[in-house]
């Protein structure tokens, strides 16, 4: 196994485990009607821990359609470009295509904390994407806490991700 490999599996090993991650993060967070209770849940989650969380709804289990929020979650990224956001819908599919539609978003669709944390060191991520039908509540956070506290390496993955624009 790469010396790479090892020292992403003890990272991601000892935040799993930490159970007193503080986000002190300002953040936005968006879902369409599949993704309202676990946006819910999370956005209580990040508050209780420091978070300032502005809440770009949908505000109800009411049938909405994902593109209008991932083009909300879009807008508030070009004037928080330094910020991060989360975006929910049911399988996570339909929010990532349509956030990375904006070019100042890249967005990463994520099921466990290792991609969630591959996605802020390789990828640079601004936007994490998550399903509430496939994923539970507990990976969700995990995804979360590893996606609001890794940092972006830079170096050859800084050429890789100006190719993207
Ligand atoms: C809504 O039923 C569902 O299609 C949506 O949340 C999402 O999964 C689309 O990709």
């Amino acid at each position: 196994m790469s010396h790479d490999k090892i020292a992403t599996l003890h990272i991601v090993a000892a935040n799993k485990f930490n159970t007193n991650i503080m986000i002190k993060n300002t953040l936005a967070i968006a879902s369409d009607h599949g993704g309202f209770e676990l946006k819910q849940i999370l956005a209580q989650y990040l508050r209780e821990q420091g978070a300032e969380v502005t809440d770009l709804g949908t505000h109800s289990l009411e049938s909405v359609d994902y593109p209008d929020y991932a083009a909300e979650m879009g807008k508030w990224i070009e004037s928080n470009a330094d910020k991060k956001g989360i975006i929910i819908c049911g399988s996570g599919i339909g929010v990532s295509i349509a956030a990375n539609r904006n070019p100042r978003v890249r967005a990463a669709l994520c099921h466990d904390g290792l991609s969630a944390n591959l996605a802020r060191r390789h990828n640079d991520a601004n936007v994490l994407c998550l399903g509430a039908r496939l994923i539970g509540i507990e990976t969700a956070k995990d995804c979360v806490n590893q996606f609001l506290s890794s940092e972006f390496e830079g170096g050859r993955h800084k050429t890789r991700v100006e190719k993207l624009s």
